[in-house]
């Protein structure tokens, strides 16, 4: 049995996938979304939603991340040729990431479910669909919009996706420059094991960017092996860390009135040559 088949889509239902498009593409789909083209209020009308919860709005963890990743790769001297994001859900980091990685020629995404791999595919290789995209609504209700033909994002060419767990990732060992991993720490079973995963995919002197906001579950992970600090999971024979290290705001609306708001630890590390 396939690591997929084992990892049951647990973002198949229609309210995941409302809750993740929001977080990751609302911003790029829906103009009244983003945080740049949001009018200010006067002073006497009501705030909208968005207004009331500061810089965690849609899309913004992933601008901030793939920035961060981008000055981090360029401070190390390393062309950015082949990338990967493994558990990228429906690829909005990978969208920020071919922005800020202009040398990239290859730009995967990993992604065991394969409800977030189809989003993927329509929104970063262009796969026609019917344009209603699921958001988040009242409670136990899923809204439905319709994007613009306008604000559907460019296809990336370089762009591939594949719906597979870090460790059936189809490429050779020590593969990629650099390796992002935004939020799925704590997601997995055995988050030590996972890391592993992550370093056999570097190419020495290649470059980590593994994001958590620490939400430990025991669905998820046995309480025994939760952890405090990515930097527990960055084995030192392995990994070169220093300073590189930033909290980055990872905010995401459940419903139209459950807004759940972490600090993701953002850390970069670089794979040791003699590793
Ligand atoms: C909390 S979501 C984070 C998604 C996205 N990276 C973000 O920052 O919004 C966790 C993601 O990790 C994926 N995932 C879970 N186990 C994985 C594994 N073993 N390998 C790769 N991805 C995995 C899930 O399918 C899900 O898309």
């Amino acid at each position: 049995m396939s690591a997929v088949s084992v990892n049951a889509d647990r973002y198949a239902s229609l309210e995941y996938q409302g809750i993740y498009l929001r977080n990751e593409w609302g911003d790029v789909l829906f103009p009244d979304l983003r945080p740049d083209g949001a009018e200010t209020s006067a002073e006497a009308e009501p705030l909208k939603p968005d207004e009331l919860i500061g810089d965690g709005r849609p899309g913004r963890f992933y601008q901030r991340t793939a920035a961060i990743t981008a000055t981090w790769a360029e401070g190390l001297g390393i062309t950015a040729r082949r990338v990967c994001d493994v558990g990228g859900s429906t690829g909005r980091l990978l969208h920020d990431l071919a922005r800020r990685l202009p040398d990239a020629e290859e730009l995967v995404l990993a992604e065991p479910s394969a409800a977030f791999c189809t989003w993927a595919r329509r929104l970063l290789l262009g796969e026609d669909f019917d344009r209603w995209v699921p958001m988040p609504g009242p409670t136990l209700r899923t809204d439905h919009r319709r994007v613009e033909p306008t604000c559907l994002p460019k296809p990336i060419p370089q762009a591939l996706v594949y719906q597979v767990t870090a460790s059936d990732i189809p490429r050779p060992e020590g593969y990629f420059d650099v390796v992002t991993c935004a939020n799925v720490l704590d997601r997995v079973d055995d988050p030590a094991a996972f890391a592993g995963e992550l370093t056999r995919l570097l190419r020495p002197g290649g470059l980590l960017v593994i994001a958590s906001p620490m939400h430990f579950d025991e669905h998820y992970t046995s309480r025994d092996r939760w952890i405090g600090d990515v930097h527990e999971v960055l084995d030192p024979a392995y990994w070169h860390v220093d300073d590189r290290e930033v909290d980055v705001r990872y905010e995401v609306w459940q419903t139209r009135r459950r807004i759940i708001s972490y600090l993701s630890q953002v850390v970069g590390a670089v794979r040791r040559a003699e590793s």
